[in-house]
């Protein structure tokens, strides 16, 4: 479809593909449900992750970082342990592989170089792969025994936002339809939950003038920024803190909250942004207690909290989702907040430096 690749009213395609973030994950809840409404997955994948006593996901970049939190979900709802490895990594630093080991490759255009070195070896060793991707047709989907796609539309812009919330949707509903082939008793209501996980990415995309301050307030002339998150929401730091990197070159790090003392607290100075996710609440104490850490060398916090968990010191509140999917809306004020960067900086938003949408050599 030709109007899925122009811009129209919007700047930059970084912007659109942000704000089409809802209708992605609508469109995926209904590409994955069957005729009664349960979501279902080809049989074949379903049968393949059973079978597998440890689950290999190889990605880079942001689908890496997707993987991170797709372990979560796997671990968590289908009860099959998962190693989450870098592509180039793993390539010349093969892990000891368990006996009956299934790949997942993730990759938005099916055709990094570094995650196929990964699936031609592994393919060799005679390991089934199933690789998820938004291209049908890509070589990662080709060379690979099951293609999962992610339905996200065309992405244009370098710096990848739709299609990792479709990773992770993607992922949530693998995990869920194996957990119930398995028998067990997940309780989630994905379909429901997933739909207001929509609705709560919509609220945060009507809220840019928000995260446009917060940049104002936080980014406007910092050499550098530190994003602080425990459980999921430190995977959700690393994307963060990647996404601002690519596209407004401020030095940013994501970091796990109890890490930080370990070292790069070092480099927190007066005025130093950090900003701090808080949307599990088995962690919500002890992220706000590394928050006060940091406060206490001169950094200057930006919480965003999920309602319910929220205190009078946040900057800003998500709207409150099923705790496992937090990082699908969590990342999306993130996302704001780096394409404001960039483009306060007045940096090329969808084409940044140095880097390419696809890299295809290793
Ligand atoms: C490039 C892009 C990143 C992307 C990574 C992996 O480096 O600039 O945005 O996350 O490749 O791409 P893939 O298509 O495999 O997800």
């Amino acid at each position: 479809d030709a109007s899925d690749i122009e811009k129209g009213t919007y700047p930059h395609y970084m912007l659109k593909e942000i704000d089409e973030q809802p209708l992605v994950i609508r469109r995926l809840i209904q590409k994955y449900q069957d005729e009664n409404g349960e979501l279902t997955i080809d049989n074949e994948i379903v049968q393949a992750m059973n079978e597998a006593d440890r689950i290999y996901i190889i990605a880079c970049g942001t689908s890496y970082h997707a993987g991170l939190v797709g372990k979560q979900f796997i671990e968590k709802w289908a009860n099959i342990p998962v190693e989450v490895h870098i592509a180039s990594e793993f390539s010349y630093n093969m892990p000891l592989l368990s006996e009956k080991p299934l790949f997942i490759y993730i990759s938005q255009s099916g055709e990094t170089a570094d995650s196929r070195a990964v699936l031609v070896r592994t393919k060799e060793l005679g390991y089934k792969a199933l690789t998820i991707t938004n291209v049908p047709g890509s070589t990662l989907s080709r060379e690979a025994d099951y293609t999962l796609l992610l339905h996200a539309g065309p992405e244009i812009a370098v710096a990848s936002t739709k299609a990792y919330t479709a990773q992770l949707a993607v992922l949530a509903i693998l995990a869920v339809v194996t957990a119930k082939a398995k028998g067990l008793d997940v309780t989630i209501d994905l379909v429901k939950e997933l739909g207001i996980v929509a609705n709560a990415m919509e609220t945060l995309c009507d809220a840019k003038g928000e995260m446009e301050a917060i940049v104002r307030e936080y980014l406007a002339t910092t050499r550098n920024c530190f994003f602080i998150g425990r459980a999921v929401d430190f995977y959700v730091c690393l994307e963060g803190a990647l996404k601002l990197k690519e596209i407004s070159y401020i030095q940013a790090e994501g970091f796990a909250g109890g890490e930080l003392k370990h070292g790069t607290i070092a480099l927190i100075e007066n005025g130093t942004p950090v900003i701090a996710l808080a949307t599990q609440e088995h962690v919500n104490l002890s992220i706000r207690g590394n928050v006060k850490e940091v406060v206490a060398r001169g950094a200057n916090p930006c919480i965003i909290s999920m309602k319910g968990l929220e205190t009078e010191e946040d900057r800003y509140v998500i709207p409150a989702v099923h705790p496992m999917l937090t990082p699908l809306v969590s990342v999306v004020p993130l996302q704001l907040i780096a394409y404001y960067a960039a483009l306060h900086r007045g940096c090329d938003v969808d084409k940044p430096r140095n880097l390419a949408k696809s890299v295809t050599v290793e």
